[in-house]
């Protein structure tokens, strides 16, 4: 079976959390697709939710993990693409109806809203979890057509 791409991005308030999660991704054997940032600068959080959205768009990840202090902000620049569907979660069964029910492809946490090990609790469910179509298909195809 090939490795998964999963690519993930945080601005300067997740820093920390994104290190875990990705280093945790990949000793479980995850192909992570590090998009940065990589330092302590203060950095703007849009350049890093637009830069994971691209990758996705393009097919090079299947799924995104964002982060930002609150996971607001990136998760408001990520869902202006189509494309994308990103789900902020702080708990576990927000993750799975996030799979569930909206198909999310991108999981958003804030780095200063929660912890590692309910992060990668949510990961996991968020990563394992299928989408169950039916009545939820057609909602989610409306997402990706919003009248103009
Ligand atoms: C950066 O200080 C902070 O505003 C950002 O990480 C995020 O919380 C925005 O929504």
């Amino acid at each position: 079976m090939t490795k998964q791409t999963i690519a993930i991005a945080c601005d300067h308030g997740a820093l920390a959390l994104k290190s875990h999660i990705a280093a945790y991704l990949q000793n479980k054997g995850y192909e992570i697709l590090d998009l940065g940032v990589n330092g302590t600068e203060s950095v703007d959080y849009p350049d890093y939710g637009y830069k994971l959205a691209h990758i996705l768009k393009d097919g090079q990840a299947t799924r995104g993990i964002l982060m930002c202090g609150s996971g607001i902000g990136i998760s408001i620049a990520a869902n202006r693409f189509p494309e994308i569907r990103a789900a902020l979660v702080h708990d576990v069964t927000c993750a799975r109806l996030a799979r569930e029910h909206n198909d999310a492809n991108v999981i958003v946490f804030g780095g200063r809203m929660i912890g590692p090990d309910l992060c990668e609790e949510c990961v996991n469910t968020f990563l394992n979890t299928d989408f169950e179509g039916g009545r939820h298909q057609r909602r989610v195809d409306k997402l990706s057509n919003p009248p103009r």
